[in-house]
């Protein structure tokens, strides 16, 4: 790993490569042992190498536990504890290395440190991103003053204390940049906490549509209130995000060439089960984009539209009529905002990754409606960056 963010991964070394790819052929020969993560681990740092680069495995995101990814689901409650402490895992990993790096220059990725205004203000807004999950969890009692760099070790402290063996390797293997601009690690951690959010949104969608159609509305329309709420507080993290310095963003983005956004399948399964997306943007890069996605849709994937419509919820009872309005308005909130600081890093004009023209396909991305149900409202300002 130090090799890795000593170099960045698209420079480390051939020899490095070789080795990892050489210890990964003898992998088949450990009978017995589970190798599963360990082969997860060298499938992500061999991406460049092997040709598979892209958004999942710059983000490491089969080596984190994102809720809803396995056996055991669990209820809401411990799905919303494990969004709540991988997010406050990642960020709170975020304002540690910013803090190491304000005082010690062997700190990784040393290129480009953001002068100490531009520090101190990515800690205040990473610790108020963190901070509604840190109470959840009983991390944090009281409020904490972020200006303060005891306070913010205090809270680094109290995090680390509960880490176990498992969370400290995931932090570790998931951080893997490609260049040693120091805000890639921003960059990383914002895009995986987002994650880890739109991965309990998917089963949050999930159950809500499993209760609308066994009538029980009251529970669908709970969860779904509570799924946009906690997309509202997510929020949090684009100002947190703007903190990026837009040629740091620059320095690296050339070497993300492969990993775009529109790849997030956890976004896309969210998106479409709110609503089936029409024929233009299932063949357009949107969802070319995340192939299983686009399968799902096309084998009949049923979206909470469908259920309202199937259970003549149109108009819906009014408590679930007022989740379905909240969780459209976050959505379109999340995606105003998005553009907004894409057009600020970009510019308006066309600057995409390849996949897509850039902020022209957001600005146009942001009007598809959420749900049927509730025709999107104009698109506000989004949130504060
Ligand atoms: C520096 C900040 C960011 C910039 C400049 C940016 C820019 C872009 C651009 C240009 C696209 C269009 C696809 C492409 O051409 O690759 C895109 C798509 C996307 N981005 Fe970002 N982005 C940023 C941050 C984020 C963050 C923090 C997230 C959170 C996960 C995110 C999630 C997405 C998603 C889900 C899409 C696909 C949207 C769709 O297909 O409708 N982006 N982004």
């Amino acid at each position: 790993m130090t090799t890795y963010q000593h170099h960045g991964k698209h420079f480390v070394p051939d020899e490095w490569t070789r080795a990892l790819a050489a210890a990964r052929d003898r992998l088949p020969q450990l009978h017995g042992t589970n190798t599963r993560y360990l082969s997860a681990f060298l499938a992500g740092a061999l991406d460049k190498v092997d040709g598979t680069y892209d958004y999942r495995s710059y983000l490491g995101l089969a080596l984190l536990r994102l809720p809803g990814t396995d056996q055991a689901p669990g209820t809401a409650v411990q799905q919303l504890a494990r969004r709540d402490r991988l997010h406050a895992i990642l960020l709170t990993d975020l304002i540690a290395f910013e803090l190491r790096a304000a005082h010690n220059v062997h700190t990784p990725l040393p290129l480009m440190r953001p002068a100490p205004a531009v520090a101190a203000k990515r800690l205040r807004h990473a610790m108020r991103a963190a901070m509604p999950a840190l109470r959840r969890l009983s991390l944090v009692e009281h409020a904490t003053d972020s200006s303060q760099v005891t306070a913010l070790r205090r809270v680094v402290a109290a995090v680390s204390m509960v880490l176990t063996d498992e969370d400290r390797r995931a932090l570790q293997v998931s951080m893997l940049p490609v260049h040693t601009v120091h805000d890639e690690w921003l960059f990383i951690r914002v895009l995986q906490a987002f994650e880890t959010t739109f991965a309990l949104l998917a089963t949050d969608l999930t159950d809500v549509i499993t209760a609308v159609s066994a009538g029980q509305v009251p529970r669908a329309a709970s969860r779904l209130a509570a799924a946009a709420s906690l997309l509202r507080e997510s929020a949090a993290l684009w100002p947190l995000m703007a903190t990026i310095q837009p040629d740091a963003f620059h320095a690296f983005r050339t070497f993300t060439e492969g990993a775009s956004a529109i790849q997030s399948r956890h976004y896309k399964i969210v998106e479409s089960l709110c609503r089936a997306p029409g024929t233009a943007r299932l063949d357009s890069p949107a969802y070319l984009s995340v192939p299983e996605v686009r399968t799902a849709i096309m084998h009949g994937q049923i979206s909470l539209d469908d259920v309202l419509d199937a259970a003549h919820q149109s108009p819906p009872d009014p408590a679930l009529g007022a989740a379905v309005r909240e969780f459209a308005a976050a959505i379109s909130q999340w995606r105003q905002t998005h553009y907004r600081l894409a057009v600020r890093i970009l510019g308006p004009e066309r600057n995409g990754t390849g996949y897509t023209e850039g902020t022209p396909y957001l600005r146009d991305a942001r009007q598809e409606s959420v749900f049927h149900h509730c025709p999107s409202a104009r698109p506000d300002g989004g949130a504060e960056i």
